[in-house]
């Protein structure tokens, strides 16, 4: 049973791409690799013993899009193709729209055509990438999935749309089987070593900076505010292992695929861990020190942020399974054996 991977090449795509396959699934990973990297196909080679099949283009391009949904016919789509960094959601925009509504708009519309062939692709069934940021700035947690939505950002402004895209295909076609999925904080990697979190430049986010700390590439993290009303004064999430992340995906598909109902689920653990207890878990999951500085809050931020997750256990039987201290030892794992991520591959 094929499912083509939107952005499959990508950090929660790679790891999805492995789960459906030992799940028995076919996976179809369709990049163009503008931000991810080739080398991870042969990783995933590496991992599964066998090729995964790619098809390298745009999910902007409509008409190579539909073709490529006639050729492999999947019997699901997961959508992960998109840009997501916050920081350059908010000074560039355009390009977020663009890429992500603009990416979206075409799938659906690709989608639509394939599905007015009939058969087993007339009941489209599509799980969509969607993000705890659409929740803004929550007036309480934990969040559960009827809290009101709000943006902060351009990128969980781009999330926002796109599930309010679904929810209107949704009506214009109940046959349709949706899965949005409301990550959390995605951390950690593949117990191989050989995936994982690659960012371009300096990360922006937590554990990947953290990591590159702790393994020398920089000399300490600066923790963006001390001050929170939180239990140490840092900033509380939700981190959630990729392994577990991806398993929530598989388990999604099998529900849309089995029941044919749709659904809207926080993906996330249910605990909250500060900044502070993240670094202290990475310290001893690496052995390594991981100096820091606390600085001035970053804009945008909020004090806390954490997931419900009963809804997701209810309806796909699923949770996530994993702790802290594995996300470190295996995002340690990770950083350790590939210190400049994909790139070392790339000179070889
Ligand atoms: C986590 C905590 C920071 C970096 C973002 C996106 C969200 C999702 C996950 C895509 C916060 C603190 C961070 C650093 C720090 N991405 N921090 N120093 O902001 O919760 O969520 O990534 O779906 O959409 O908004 O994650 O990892 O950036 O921050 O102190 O160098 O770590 O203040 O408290 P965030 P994050």
């Amino acid at each position: 049973m094929k499912i083509l991977l939107t952005g499959g090449a990508g950090y929660i795509g790679s790891h999805t791409c492995i789960a459906l396959i030992e799940a028995g699934f076919e996976p179809v990973v369709l990049d163009n690799f503008s931000n991810s990297n080739p080398v991870v196909l042969d990783r995933l080679a590496r991992i599964l013993g066998r090729q995964v099949t790619l098809e390298r283009g745009d999910v902007l391009d409509t008409p190579w899009l539909e073709q490529v949904l006639r050729r492999h016919r999947p019997m699901g789509v997961v959508h992960f193709a998109g840009d997501k960094a916050v920081g350059e959601s908010v000074t560039n925009p355009l390009k977020y729209f663009h890429n992500n509504i603009g990416g979206a708009i075409s799938l659906l519309q690709a989608m639509t055509r394939v599905a007015a062939d009939g058969g087993e692709m007339g009941t489209p069934a599509l799980v969509f990438s969607s993000s705890a940021t659409v929740y803004g700035d929550p007036a309480s947690v934990p969040i559960t999935e009827d809290f009101p939505r709000s943006h902060t950002n351009t990128y969980g402004h781009t999330k926002l749309v796109i599930e309010d895209m679904l929810e209107a295909m949704q009506r214009s076609a109940p046959h349709w089987r949706i899965g949005v999925l409301r990550y959390f904080n995605p951390v950690g990697a593949h117990p191989s070593g050989l995936i994982g979190e690659d960012p371009n430049g300096t990360p922006n986010n937590l554990m990947p900076y953290v990591a590159q700390v702790a393994v020398g590439q920089r000399p300490y993290l600066n923790i963006y505010g001390g001050d929170y009303p939180t239990r140490d004064g840092t900033g509380v999430r939700d981190y959630i292992h990729v392994q577990d992340l991806a398993a929530g995906h598989v388990a999604a598909l099998q529900r849309l695929l089995d029941s044919g109902r749709s659904f809207t689920v926080n993906l996330g653990t249910g605990t909250g861990s500060s900044v502070l207890e993240v670094v202290r878990a990475f310290e001893k999951a690496s052995g390594r020190a991981v100096p820091y500085q606390i600085v001035p809050r970053r804009a945008g931020d909020v004090a806390e942020c954490f997931a419900n997750p009963a809804l997701a256990k209810e309806l796909l039987g699923w949770h996530a399974q994993l702790s802290l201290e594995d996300m470190c030892i295996d995002a340690w794992r990770w950083q350790s054996a590939n210190p400049n991520g994909y790139r070392s591959d790339e000179a070889a």
